[in-house]
């Protein structure tokens, strides 16, 4: 069984409004990108990785992925738009004899081992999709401009991040039609009927969106190396 690795790294990092795109944010003195993409290579579960790289930034994800000796990377592409577009090229780069495909946003970076081993395992027990989630700490409620509509249960709900896991044809069908709303694959793959599983996630695969998460996120890098 072959899993493919799609790592997205596209973006324009407009919330952490540095001069280069966010993938190329500094961490830990290195591109942001190197520190997922090294686990991903360092993975036992992973055998090849796909990169969807900013327009124009494509020789440097090249780059990045020789400094660190990233053998399984096949290909970069050049991403699209928006996150789920950027997938869908990736996935082009995917053969179609690959049973798996395990999609990864770069803004992760802190990607444990046993989190890429627990989405994969439900897989093989016939799940079409598996997701990393973690409780919410917040009361999350829907708002019509200013105007709160309704209170969600907390108790039903997770906040989901990446890596997620998904059979790969499965995926591929989920991502051939407008893709450009969704903020992640999964919900695609929900959308068309699709069994997604959720396991448990990790506070470590924080989210780099603005200058305080990058900070925040190199104290936890720098705890890990220590
Ligand atoms: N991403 C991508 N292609 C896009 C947009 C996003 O591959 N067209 C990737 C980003 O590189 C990131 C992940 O999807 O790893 C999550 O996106 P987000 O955190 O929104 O990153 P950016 O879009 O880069 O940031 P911003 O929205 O602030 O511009
Ligand atoms: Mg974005």
């Amino acid at each position: 069984m072959s899993v493919w690795a799609v790592l997205a790294a596209a973006g324009r990092g407009e919330r952490l409004g540095s001069d280069r795109p966010k993938a190329f944010a500094r961490l830990g003195g290195r591109p942001l990108l190197a520190e997922s993409l090294e686990r991903l290579e360092g993975s036992d579960w992973i055998d090849r990785i796909v990169i969807a790289a900013p327009p124009e930034w494509e020789e440097p994800c090249i780059l990045v992925a020789e400094e660190i000796g990233a053998g399984k990377v096949g290909s970069v592409v050049t991403g699209g738009a928006a996150r789920s577009e950027s997938v869908r090229l990736a996935l082009e780069d995917v053969p179609d004899d690959a049973a798996v495909v395990l999609v990864h946003d770069a803004a992760r970076p802190l990607l444990p081992e046993e989190v890429i081993e627990r989405v994969l395992a439900p897989l093989s027990e016939g799940w079409d999709g598996v997701v990393p989630g973690v409780p919410v700490s917040d009361t999350v409620k829907k708002v019509e401009q200013d105007r709160v509509v309704e209170t969600l249960p907390r108790s039903e709900l997770v906040a989901v991040q990446t890596p997620q896991a998904f059979v790969a044809p499965v995926l591929r069908e989920a991502l051939s039609g407008d893709v450009s709303g969704a903020s992640d694959c999964s919900s695609l793959v929900e959308a068309r009927g699709g069994r997604v599983k959720v396991v448990s996630g990790d506070r470590r695969l924080l989210k780099i969106t603005d200058a305080d998460d990058l900070a925040a996120v190199a104290i936890l890098l720098e705890r890990e190396r220590q």
